[in-house]
Parts: structure tokens; C-alpha cells; sequence
């Protein structure tokens, strides 16, 4: 069995993209980042700071065994499906990956006794409505979730937290905002697929290998008519599970914290960043508002200093971007299509 100073931690979903930026900032602090991954979106050459455990996290037996070969002493949990549209489609599917494993998962805790647990959820859960363009959402904003993504993130919420009433469990729910940017090492970056976040689907566009970008309405009550997101760089986002685990909480506690910075950008800002930073336009189009697409989605972050002590310090969005195409110009895996895209524009420049 690897040691490895402060313990092992089991990082359910850490071959996905803000998993493998967790796992790295883990290992920094001193834990051993125990991947567990059904590697169905994730990819195994992300995980590089500790072992992989190859498991599904509907699958009790091979969670038990993770646990139990590496000596797990807490969990973070991101496995997941993560395409709001094909929530829609598929609400079935959603609720028995999402909400059925991490039943599965708290279970497997239980019988491990291990008892401090940190969660992926979103800000998918709040409201849309009865907010100002520019006005922030606190933790306290009212739960209506627009998508079934989200109704599981919500449910899943609610069976941490009755677990922690009925069983002591202790954990944190973050409800990341929109994630963006990859490590500047470039060994680790963001490789959905499909992909369908705003940034890398903008550099895409630039670098010819994707299609033009689509701005899904441009008549929001906002100031440039496109809708309004609050970005925060993964890295920002994985040390925020690493303060969610080690913050001083009560046993039993439940804790619900938004992970933003706390800044919100249009899509023509964004666009326009992304044009700045390739040096090259983005191509885009203006298309029909998609349903369900609040005007406008900004983090209150206030909660999260207090709670965990953290403040986002990579998340100006000259950051993020820069970030994010020096992964997406050379990404080490994923993006099929890429190094011939990347061939063609600098035979023609
Ligand atoms: N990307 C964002 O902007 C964003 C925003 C809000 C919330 N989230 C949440 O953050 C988490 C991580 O998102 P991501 O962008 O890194 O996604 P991702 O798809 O890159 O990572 C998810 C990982 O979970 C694994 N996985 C999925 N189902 C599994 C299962 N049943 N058993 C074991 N492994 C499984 C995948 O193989 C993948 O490695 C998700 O829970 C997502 O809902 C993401």
C-alpha cells in the first residue's frame, strides 16, 4: 500500500477533469489521491499522483475493496453524469448514476467508518428567476432546479445531509459555478466529450477544428444581451475541496458552499477574451435562447471564507483563458482532432 503523509483520500470521479486538478492539489498538501473511476468520461492518463482504483460507484463490493486495500480515511465525490441536456433525455439514467451512487458510496463509507465527505454539486440547483441581472446568489437562494442534472445534485444534497443527521457523517457540498481554465503544467486540462462549456468550445471554434460558436440569445436583460456566468479556474476549485475537507466542522455537520469568483462575465466578454488571447477571431453566430438559461448566474462567495477559509487566486478571466488555451493548443489527451487542427493553422499562417 502507497503512504502517504495526512492519508489516503478516495476520489470518486478524480480521472475527470476537476477531479484530476483535486488530486494533484491533494497530493500537494501531503494525501494520497486514491482515484476510483468507471473511466467513462475520465481519462487514465490524468491520473498521475496516486493509484487508480478501475470502479463504478453503483458497485458497493468494489468501492469496499478500494477502501479497504488503501486505507481510506475520507471521500470526495465527483462521479457523475454532467450533460444537462441529456438529463432530459435520459432523467433515468441521471438519477441512477448520480442519485444511486452516491447512496451506494455513502453506504460504503458507513461500513468502513469513514466519515468526512466532500461533494460535487452545482449551482444548477438554485431558482432561475426573481433575481436582477447583476445580483448574487447565496446558499439560502431558493432551490428550484430548471433540469433533472440538477434535481439529482439537489437530492443528493439532501441524502448527505440526513446522513450526517442519522449517522454522524461530516461533509461539504460545493456548488461550483462554472468551471474553466487547466493547469498550467499542461499535463492535465478539461476533455469532455462532447464538450459543450462555453470557453473551450469558444478556442475550438478559433482553431478550426470546431464548429462555429453558437451564442445562445443576445436579447437578456443584461448589459450586452448574453448571458451572464461567474467563472472560477479549476485550480481555485480544487483547493477548495481540499479546505472543504480539512475545515473545522461539528460531527454530523452538513455544510452547503458556493465556489465561484465571485465575478460574472458575458459570453461576448469571453468571446472577445478568447479572441485576444489566440490572436485569432472566434467565429460565432447568434442563435435562439436555449431553454432553461437564467440571464444570469454570480456567486455569493462569502460563505465559502467563512466556512472554509477560501478565496479564489487564479480566477481573473485572463487567467482562465490564458490557461485554457495553452491546454486546449496541445492537450496531453482527449480532443481528437486537435493536433491535425493545429498542423493546418500554422501551415497556413
Ligand atoms: N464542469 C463544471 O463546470 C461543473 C459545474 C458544476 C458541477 N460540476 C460537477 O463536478 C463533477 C465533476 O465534473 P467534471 O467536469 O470534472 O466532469 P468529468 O466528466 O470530466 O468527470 C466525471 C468523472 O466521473 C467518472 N464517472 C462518471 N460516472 C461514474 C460512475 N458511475 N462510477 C465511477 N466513475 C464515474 C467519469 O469517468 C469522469 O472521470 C460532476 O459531479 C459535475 O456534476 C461540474
Amino acid at each position: 500500500m502507497e503512504k502517504s503523509g495526512k492519508g489516503a483520500v478516495l476520489v470518486a470521479g478524480g480521472a475527470g477533469y476537476i477531479g484530476a486538478h483535486t488530486a494533484q492539489a491533494l497530493h500537494a498538501q501531503g494525501y494520497l489521491p486514491v482515484v476510483f473511476d468507471n473511466l467513462s468520461s475520465g481519462a487514465r492518463e490524468a491520473v498521475r499522483w496516486g493509484p487508480l482504483a478501475h470502479g463504478d460507484v453503483r458497485d458497493a463490493a468494489a468501492l469496499a475493496d478500494a477502501m479497504a486495500k488503501h486505507d481510506v480515511q475520507a471521500v470526495i465525490h465527483f462521479a457523475s453524469l454532467i450533460e444537462v441536456g441529456r438529463s432530459v433525455a435520459r432523467p433515468d439514467l441521471f438519477w441512477e448514476h448520480n442519485v444511486g451512487g452516491t447512496a451506494t458510496l455513502l453506504q460504503a463509507m458507513r461500513a468502513r467508518g469513514v466519515r468526512r465527505l466532500v461533494f460535487s454539486s452545482s449551482a444548477a440547483v438554485y431558482g432561475q428567476g426573481g433575481r436582477g441581472p447583476l445580483e448574487s446568489i447565496a446558499e439560502h437562494a431558493a432551490k428550484d432546479p430548471a433540469s433533472p442534472y440538477g434535481d439529482t445534485k439537489l437530492a443528493c444534497e439532501r441524502l448527505i445531509a440526513a446522513h450526517g443527521r442519522a449517522f454522524g457523517l461530516t461533509a461539504v457540498a460545493l456548488r461550483y459555478f462554472n468551471a474553466a481554465g487547466a493547469d498550467p503544467s499542461g499535463l492535465i486540462g478539461e476533455a469532455h466529450a462532447p464538450e459543450t462549456h462555453l470557453i473551450p468550445l469558444a478556442i475550438a471554434a478559433a482553431l478550426g477544428d470546431g464548429k462555429a460558436l453558437t451564442v445562445f440569445g443576445d436579447d437578456f436583460d443584461t448589459p450586452d444581451g448574453t448571458c451572464l456566468r461567474d467563472y472560477v479556474h479549476v485550480n481555485d476549485l480544487a483547493a477548495a475541496h481540499v479546505a472543504a475537507l480539512e475545515a473545522p466542522l461539528a460531527e454530523g455537520a452538513f455544510e452547503a458552499v458556493n465556489i465561484g469568483a465571485g465575478r460574472a462575465y458575458s459570453v461576448f466578454e469571453v468571446i472577445a477574451e478568447a479572441a485576444r488571447a489566440l490572436g485569432r477571431p472566434v467565429p460565432h453566430a447568434v442563435g435562439a435562447r436555449r431553454e432553461g438559461d437564467p440571464p444570469s448566474l454570480l456567486a455569493d462567495v462569502a460563505r465559502a471564507r467563512a466556512v472554509l477559509g477560501w478565496t479564489p487566486k487564479v480566477s481573473g478571466l485572463d487567467e482562465i483563458v490564458r490557461d485554457a488555451v495553452r491546454w486546449e493548443s496541445a492537450p496531453a489527451y482527449g480532443r481528437p482532432g486537435r493536433k491535425a487542427a493545429m498542423a493546418a493553422l500554422s501551415a497556413s499562417a
